[in-house]
C-alpha cells in the first residue's frame, strides 16, 4: 500500500490585484514585474477574512472530490507561515471549522516549501498503518506580512489556499520517492520578525533556487530508476518563471507540461502547490497513471520534491 493523493481542492480570494494596480502603488512597472516573474496579478483576501477561513474553503473541497466527510480524517496538517495567531494552530481552527473528530492537528512551517513537508508527514503516518485520511493544506495570507510600501516584495505575493486529502493508494500508484532538506546557513536571505513585514534578499534567494529546484526534481526521479523523459507533468513553486523555467529545461519537458499559475497568482509560498495541483487535475491537465513531480523550495533555506503517480 501506497500513500497517494484522494482529493485536491483550492479557493483564492476574488479580489484581484493587478500589476497595474501596483504601478499606481510603488515605484514600478508592468513590463517590470511580468518580465522578472512572470506575474500579472494577484489574489488578496479581505480584512474580515483570515489564514484560517481560506483554509477551510480549500479543505472542503478537496473532501468533496474525496468522496469523504470531515469525519473520516485522522489527522490535519496545516503549511503557513501566516497562521492567525501564532498559536492555538491554524489545523486545530480547522478541525473546530469543518467539524473533524478531535483528531491530531498541527501546523508546519517550512515556508514555501511547507506544503510538501506536510505531504511527506501524511505518508509516513499513512504507509506505518498509523493513520488512514491526512488532510494537508498550504495556506497563506502573505499579504497581512507585506510591505506594501517595498516594491522588491509586494510585487511578488499574494494570497490563496490549496488542499489535498492523502490516503492509502494501490501499490503502484502514488507518491514514489521523496526529498526534503534544508540550510539554516541561508536563513537571513528570507524572513519575517514579530511585528515586522517580511524581508528578502531576492537575488540570492533567486540563486539558491535556480539551483535547488531542478537539482531536486531530477532527485526524485532518478530515486525511483526513471529519467527525466518519464516526467509527464512538473508543478513547481509558483515564485518566478524564470526559476520555474530552470527546473522545467532541466527535466526538458515541454511548456504545456508545467504548471504556470503564477501568471494569475503570484507566489502565495505554501499554497501555491496545492493550488496549481488542484487546478490542474480539474482542467485535466494530469491524467490517471501520469509520472507528476511536484517541488519547492523557500524560506529556511527549505525545500522539498516528491515524484508521484497520479490515480487511486
Ligand atoms: N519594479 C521596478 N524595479 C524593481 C522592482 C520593482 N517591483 N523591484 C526591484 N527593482 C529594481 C531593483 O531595485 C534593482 O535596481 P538597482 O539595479 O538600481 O538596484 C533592479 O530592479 C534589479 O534588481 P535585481 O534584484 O537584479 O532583479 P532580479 O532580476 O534579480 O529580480 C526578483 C528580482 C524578481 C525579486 C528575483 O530576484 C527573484 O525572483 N528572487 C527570488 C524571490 C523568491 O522567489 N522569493 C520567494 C521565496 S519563497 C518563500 O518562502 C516566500
Amino acid at each position: 500500500m501506497k500513500a497517494g493523493f484522494l482529493g485536491v481542492g483550492h479557493y483564492t480570494p476574488e479580489k484581484v490585484l493587478t500589476n497595474q494596480d501596483l504601478e499606481k502603488m510603488v515605484d514600478t512597472s508592468d513590463e517590470w514585474i511580468r518580465t522578472r516573474t512572470g506575474i500579472e496579478e494577484r489574489r488578496i483576501a479581505s480584512d474580515d477574512m483570515d489564514t484560517s477561513d481560506l483554509a477551510v474553503r480549500a479543505a472542503e473541497e478537496a473532501l468533496k472530490d474525496a468522496d469523504m466527510d470531515a469525519k473520516d480524517l485522522d489527522m490535519i496538517l496545516v503549511a503557513t507561515v501566516t497562521p492567525d495567531t501564532p498559536f492555538p494552530s491554524v489545523a486545530t481552527m480547522l478541525q473546530e471549522k469543518l467539524g473533524a473528530n478531535k483528531v491530531a492537528a498541527m501546523d508546519l512551517s517550512a515556508a514555501c516549501a511547507g506544503f510538501m513537508y506536510g505531504v511527506i508527514t501524511a505518508k509516513q503516518f499513512i504507509e506505518t498503518h498509523a493513520y488512514t485520511n491526512v488532510l494537508v493544506v498550504g495556506v497563506e495570507k502573505l499579504s497581512k506580512i507585506t510591505d506594501w510600501n517595498d516594491r522588491n516584495t509586494c510585487v511578488l505575493f499574494g494570497d490563496g489556499a490549496g488542499a489535498a486529502v492523502i490516503g492509502p493508494v494501490s501499490e503502484d500508484k502514488g507518491i514514489l520517492s521523496f526529498e526534503l532538506g534544508s540550510d539554516g546557513s541561508g536563513g537571513s536571505h528570507l524572513y519575517q520578525k514579530p511585528e515586522e513585514k517580511l524581508q528578502m534578499n531576492g537575488r540570492e534567494v533567486f540563486k539558491f533556487a535556480v539551483r535547488q529546484m531542478p537539482e531536486s526534481s531530477v532527485n526524485v526521479v532518478k530515486k525511483i530508476g526513471l529519467s527525466e523523459q518519464d516526467v509527464d507533468y512538473l508543478i513547481p513553486h509558483q515564485a518566478n518563471i524564470r526559476i520555474m523555467e530552470a527546473a522545467r529545461q532541466r527535466l526538458g519537458i515541454p511548456e504545456e507540461k508545467m504548471s504556470t499559475s503564477v501568471k494569475r497568482y503570484g507566489n502565495t509560498s505554501s499554497a501555491s502547490i496545492p493550488i496549481a495541483l488542484s487546478e490542474d487535475v480539474k482542467a485535466g491537465k494530469i491524467k490517471d497513471n501520469d509520472l507528476v513531480v511536484l517541488v519547492g523550495f523557500g524560506g529556511g533555506l527549505t525545500w522539498g520534491a516528491v515524484a508521484l503517480r497520479w490515480g487511486k
